[in-house]
């Protein structure tokens, strides 16, 4: 079965940040395509595969960029697909420059922005599991289980905690 999610990003470099994303859609047993496709130095080829991803049956779009961060924006402009922004924090300005460039689309093309560094990493994974989970109830239950796992975690933590003061 081809994956329904499709995680992209502008460079190599993003990789390291990225891999946390990838790292929590294969611990919820998502399949992914990943790419490394830019806005700016690929143009024609990221315009060409946004335009076929609905097609290809893609259902979410994970995009990585930092910097000048463009890559989601102009995906979103070719794909009527939820688009997922992961603002990568590498540039002299620490991801501020990723970010902003991610949350100012202008109406009508929107592009969801999840946070910067690992939790944003993170994060975009698991928006991409609430969604893709609405229509499948195996996803579904493993959120649940996710939330509650966590949730005793930091109990245990809290436990602990009060045993060594
Ligand atoms: C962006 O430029 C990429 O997403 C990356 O975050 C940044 C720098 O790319 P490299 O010069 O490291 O390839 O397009």
């Amino acid at each position: 079965m081809k994956p329904l999610v499709s995680v992209v990003m502008g460079s190599d470099s993003d990789l390291p940040v990225v891999a946390k994303t990838l790292e929590t859609l294969k611990k919820f047993q998502v399949d992914y395509e990943k790419r490394i496709l830019s806005a700016h130095r690929t143009p024609a080829q990221v315009t060409e595969w946004a335009a076929q991803l609905e097609e290809n049956g893609v259902q979410v779009v994970i995009a990585a960029a930092g910097g000048a961060a463009h890559l989601a924006g102009v995906i979103a402009a070719h794909t009527i697909l939820p688009v997922i922004g992961l603002p990568i924090p590498g540039s002299s300005l620490a991801g501020a420059d990723s970010l902003y460039s991610m949350v100012q689309m202008p109406g009508g093309i929107p592009v969801g922005v999840v946070g910067l560094g690992s939790g944003g990493a993170k994060n975009a994974a698991l928006l991409t599991i609430a969604i893709l989970a609405l229509q499948d109830d195996r996803l579904k239950a493993a959120l649940h289980d996710y939330r509650q796992e966590q949730a005793s975690a930091v109990l245990e933590k809290d436990r602990k905690l009060q045993g060594e003061l």
